[in-house]
């Protein structure tokens, strides 16, 4: 099965080509960095007009990089939601016309089980396809979850962040320190020469019960540090100190909350499942190692998708329409873009 994938649910216009082999035939993403840059995050109105003017050309280069024609698929994938409505919008008329002209199987996918499944297609150390059941810290710009991934399409969330989404925090930071948009990229880079004991920021929920996150406090701490220095005073090695003190305090968090999301996990499925990170966030080469050290301890496989697949792209749509449409078949063209779509059920939490 070959199917196209789209997504234009937030400031990455793309469009990609994947077969159910798992090949990547095409994968393209533009970015619109530049447009939003200015304003020190994503405008909606201008994210909506940017995807108008560049969805048609990322579709054309990403079939002509497959060497396909429409012809050649066996589907068309599209992200449904949730996101920027504008956007989403775009991509799924967009979708829906290449769909209703070629007569293809359409699919109406969730951005967040797209992520959820980019593992299963970028693969295990062997190459293999991660299998069900896994444990899944989603982290983006716009989510911090803990899932136990049963099934495509089935998914129990047993953690959430009360507050702000981890990617937030840093793009929040990065903001306050004028390092620009996407903020958590420049943190990552201004933190590999900080000093990360430098300043005391608290972790919230650190040894609290259950698996909610909550990042505000973390982020306001960094405000009143920033505030602190006398203006105009702050210099490089504050920045970089700061930045790796903010990111060792998100590390410790996401550690202390996902071990018990691994006990959880374990008294529903003892001899089975992995730790997997997906999501915009969990392109962090600090994230990974601390969380990939974490699984270690408990023994249990860890997997994250390359960076490349962890941020927005269109191969993790096409990958999760591909599993949509072997799972359930098509969705029908009266899909309605969903600005709000949770994924799965959600259990109640133990409150400490
Ligand atoms: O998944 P994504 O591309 O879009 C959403 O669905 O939200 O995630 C974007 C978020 C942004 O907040 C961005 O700053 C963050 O992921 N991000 C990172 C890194 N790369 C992207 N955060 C920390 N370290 C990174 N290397
Ligand atoms: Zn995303």
């Amino acid at each position: 099965m070959i199917v196209l994938g789209i997504e234009t649910s937030c400031d990455e216009t793309a469009a990609a080509v994947v077969n159910s082999e798992r090949d990547i035939l095409s994968n393209i993403v533009l970015s619109q960095i530049e447009e939003h840059s200015p304003y020190g995050g994503v405008v909606p109105e201008i994210a909506a007009r940017a995807h108008v003017e560049l969805v048609d050309t990322v579709i054309a280069r990403a079939m002509s990089e497959a060497g396909l024609n429409f012809d050649d698929l066996d589907g068309v994938a599209v992200t449904g939601g949730p996101g920027l409505i504008g956007g989403v919008i775009v991509g799924v008329m967009t979708a829906k016309a290449i769909a209703l002209s070629g007569s293809l199987p359409f699919a109406a996918v969730n951005h967040l089980e797209a992520h959820a499944l980019t593992v299963r297609l970028s693969g295990d150390r062997d190459g293999k396809s991660v299998k069900f059941p896994y444990l899944l810290l989603l982290v983006s710009g716009g989510h911090c979850q803990l899932l136990i991934v049963e099934d495509v399409g089935s998914y129990t969330q047993i953690g959430m962040t009360l507050d702000d989404a981890l990617g937030e925090a840093f793009d929040k930071t990065a903001r306050m320190l004028g390092l620009g948009y996407p903020g958590g990229p420049q943190v990552e880079l201004w933190a590999r020469d900080g000093d990360h004991d430098r300043f005391t920021l608290p972790r919230p929920m650190l040894g609290r019960q259950g698996c909610d996150f909550s990042f505000s406090g973390l982020k306001t701490k960094v405000r009143q540090t920033i505030e602190g220095f006398p203006s105009g005073a702050i210099c490089k090695t504050d920045v970089a100190d700061l930045c790796a003190s903010f990111q060792q305090a998100a590390g410790d968090v996401l550690v202390d909350r996902c071990a018990n999301g691994i006990r959880l996990f374990r008294e529903e499925y003892p001899y089975s499942g992995a730790l997997v990170v997906a999501g915009g966030v969990a392109a962090n080469e600090h994230l990974r190692s601390r969380l990939m050290s974490l699984a270690e301890n408990f023994k249990f496989p860890f997997y994250a998708p390359p960076a490349h697949l962890c941020t927005d792209n269109a191969a993790m749509v096409a990958w999760a329409g591909i599993e949509q449409l072997r799972h359930r078949g098509p969705d029908t063209l009266d899909f309605k873009p969903r600005p709000r779509w949770p994924l799965g059920r959600v259990v109640a939490q133990t409150p400490n």
